[in-house]
């Protein structure tokens, strides 16, 4: 499959920030107050090692990036059950942005940073071999024959996120939508780097390690999609001779 060009000449169709209309004073304060001490830039050079993020964390024992964590409930989560876990969230949708500002403030955690852009960015900069766990939740299902190109999980971002991932990585996917479950496991099955170490259908119902439902997985329930699909994918093991 060929990569989708834009206008920029960027490998796929992406539609950008989303600015929410109705941020309440408080989290309007987090984003001057609190957003620019945990934001991550991306520099001319273009490269980010991820452990230089967290300094002030002696002793991590995984980084862990979170694609599209809408609200940020499974992200601040995780975050407070793991002190020792470095966290990455990607967000572009500013109300989701403030939500998890809100639960960080709240809580006083310390072992999130955020990225308010295209996840695809920051995984192209972030060094190769640098990131332990990909989490991509509920991600936008663009459910319409054409407009699946614009589905997050592609070839090309697969590629990207095994250039990141660590030898042992790992890419978790959650989804309510049949078709994007299939579509991503076709893709992992097309793809050199990964696979799906338990390969029997029935298991693809079984919630990840440590589960609790996201905001979307509620939604879902709400609306009558029971049933989700889970999946841990993992990196190859490619040994050089
Ligand atoms: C359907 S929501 C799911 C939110 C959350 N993971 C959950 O399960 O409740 C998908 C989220 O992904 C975000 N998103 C979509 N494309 C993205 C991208 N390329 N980079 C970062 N976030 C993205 C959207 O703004 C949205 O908040």
């Amino acid at each position: 499959m060929k990569p989708i060009l834009n206008k920029l000449g960027e490998p796929r169709a992406f539609f950008g920030r989303k600015v929410a209309k109705n941020l309440g004073i408080s989290q309007k304060a987090l984003f001057e107050k609190l957003l620019p001490s945990l934001e991550i830039k991306i520099d001319d050079d273009g490269l980010i090692n991820p452990s230089s993020l967290f300094l002030d964390m002696p002793k991590i024992k995984k980084i862990i990036l979170e694609i599209g964590y809408g609200g940020g409930e499974h992200l601040a989560r995780k975050a407070q059950e793991n002190p020792d876990i470095a966290y990455i969230g990607c967000e572009v949708f500013s109300g989701g942005i403030g939500k998890l500002l809100d639960k960080i403030d709240r809580n006083n955690i310390k072992n999130i940073r955020l990225y308010s852009d295209d996840a695809l960015k920051i995984l192209n900069a972030l060094e190769p071999n640098s990131i332990d766990e990909i989490y991509l939740l509920y991600p936008d299902p663009w459910p319409k024959t054409r407009h699946n190109k614009r589905r997050f999980v592609s070839n090309m971002t697969l590629d990207v996120m095994a250039k990141t991932l660590t030898h042992e990585g790992k890419f978790h996917f959650a989804s309510d939508i049949e078709d994007y479950a299939n579509w991503t496991l076709a893709h992992i099955l097309d793809h050199s780097e990964f696979y799906w170490p338990l390969q029997k259908p029935a298991s693809w119902h079984e919630p990840l390690e440590g589960w609790q439902p996201t905001r979307y997985e509620q939604k879902a329930k709400r609306e009558g999609r029971i049933k989700s699909f889970y999946f841990s994918f993992e990196k190859k093991l490619i040994l050089d001779i």
